[in-house]
């Protein structure tokens, strides 16, 4: 049999499917692996199912047992894997696509919202019985009939956008290439970040975080937002660059600022904890039952195609 560490406790059914696959490593009191913990506990072992919390850079791919073969991360993003890194030590990495598509456009609808209505605010002014209604208490921006940039219009981007269209929002995009007609369905792409910004009165961050992505909404990038733009960003911390947001949400010329993802999870900046005009969830992107059962299914399901001698289904690198 196999031998898989599993960095996190997973749910009871994920597990006991493992446990009939594969010999084991499990992780019942779900502590999060220093690097040097990772290499130890995957001496003996010929793969890893990983997770989002688990930072496998280079240095500690080339300190991985020769014996290792696969990780497979229970996420759609990779970006927490050196994926090149990997393939050069002959590992392969696999993630979780599209089931959890659905449950993190939703997430970065709540977001939207949750900012552009002043939804903690509220809450704090409701949960201190400090309120009273009046015609200029806790005035929002309103969602419907404004533009919608989508930073990547991959699967989630899409998905926020068939969303959003239920809001009658017109729906702008960046990506690297422009989508054929029937993924595009009207939206109107942007070759460039700085024009899409130039016509986002909300903006949806949903890219990869890669090289090519990492602070990419920055200073430079923000001068070019409709003044009192809603950001949400229900992908990576490190596509923003926390110190230009926050100096934007201060001059206002951010509205509000929803966010699920944070730079060095699970810290987060303490100027965003000082802002009112953010609107803050714990990486709940992925966070229903059903979707975390599917994900932790498809990292299974790459961990017993790989090792059948099969070429995993969703494989990155
Ligand atoms: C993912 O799959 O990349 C999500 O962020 C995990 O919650």
């Amino acid at each position: 049999m196999k031998k898989i560490l599993i960095t996190r406790k997973l749910l009871k059914e994920n597990e006991e499917k493992l446990k009939e696959l594969f010999e084991v490593i499990l992780n019942p009191d779900d502590k999060i692996y220093s690097q040097e913990e990772l290499i130890k506990k995957s001496k003996d072992c010929d793969g890893i199912l990983s997770s989002v919390s688990d930072q496998i850079n280079k240095d500690t791919i080339s300190k991985l047992s020769a014996k290792i073969k696969i990780i497979a991360n229970g996420a759609v993003g990779f970006g927490n894997i050196d994926i090149d890194a990997a393939k050069q030590k002959g590992i392969a990495v696999t993630n979780t696509p599209d089931v959890l598509t659905d449950a993190t456009a939703d997430i970065a609808i709540l977001l939207l919202l949750g900012a552009s209505r002043r939804a903690l605010e509220g809450r704090i002014a409701a949960e201190n019985q400090n309120w009273k209604w009046s015609f200029d208490f806790l005035l929002g921006k309103q969602m419907s009939n404004k533009t919608l940039g989508i930073l990547g219009m991959g699967r989630i981007g899409r998905a926020v956008a068939k969303r959003a269209r239920g809001f009658n929002m017109q729906i702008h995009y960046h990506n690297r290439k422009k989508l054929p007609n029937d993924l595009e369905e009207g939206a109107v792409f942007h070759k460039d970040v700085k024009s899409l910004f130039a016509n986002s009165e909300f903006l949806s961050i949903n890219c990869p975080a890669n090289s090519e992505t990492t602070k990419i909404v920055n200073e430079d990038t923000l001068k070019h937002l409709l003044p009192n733009c809603v950001v949400a960003n229900s992908a990576r911390g490190d596509i923003v660059d926390d110190e230009a947001m926050i100096k934007a949400l201060k001059s206002k010329k951010v509205f509000a600022y929803g966010l699920d993802v944070y730079n060095g999870e699970p810290k987060i900046h303490p100027e965003y904890l000082k802002l009112k005009n953010i609107f803050l969830l714990p990486h709940l992107g992925s966070a229903t039952k059903r979707t975390r059962w599917d994900m932790l299914y498809r990292a299974t399901k790459n961990l017993e195609m790989f090792f059948n001698g099969e070429k995993p289904k969703d494989l990155v690198n």
